[in-house]
């Protein structure tokens, strides 16, 4: 079956069964291999992308449920408010250490920047919970955030 998606502002017809979850359409079908493949059952973050602004995790979101909602992925981050204060802040104080998690975990701060710009450490480690680091970057993360929110 035919489904059209909004990714980063781009329409794509995509052929896939309505049940495919976003992340196989993504990575698989589209070839935007920046957003990651972790868990698969929405407890590791890896996965997170906006969906009308708000974090989802894409291993489990239908294709069939965002059709008409405007999907953001880790490739446009530059283009969401606070994208490029986060992109900045990652590089200067050196975040990521494997990187694998990074991506998820960009997207999940850039949805927390956009509804409390001046995040405390409660509403950090509220809104970054569900990301995990198997590296344990959680402290440059947390400073990173401070740093783009300044
Ligand atoms: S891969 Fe989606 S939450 Fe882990
Ligand atoms: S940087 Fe390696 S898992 Fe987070």
């Amino acid at each position: 079956m035919t489904f059209s998606v909004q990714i980063n502002g781009q329409t794509h017809i995509v052929d896939v069964n309505g049940d495919t979850p976003l992340l196989w359409v993504l990575r698989d079908v589209l070839g935007m291999t920046g957003t990651k493949f972790g868990c698969g059952q929405a407890l590791c973050g890896a996965c997170t992308v906006h969906v009308d602004g708000v974090p989802t995790r894409s291993c489990v979101t239908p294709i069939e449920s965002i059709v008409e909602r405007q999907v953001t992925t880790i490739e446009a981050l530059h283009t969401v408010e606070h994208g490029k204060a986060l992109q900045e802040a990652w590089i200067e104080l050196e975040v990521p250490q494997c990187g694998y998690c990074q991506s998820g975990q960009l997207m999940s701060a850039a949805a927390l920047l956009n509804e409390t710009p001046r995040p405390t450490d409660d509403d950090i480690d509220n809104a970054m919970s569900g990301n995990v680091c198997r590296c344990g970057t959680y402290q440059r993360i947390r400073a990173a955030i401070k740093r783009a929110s300044a």
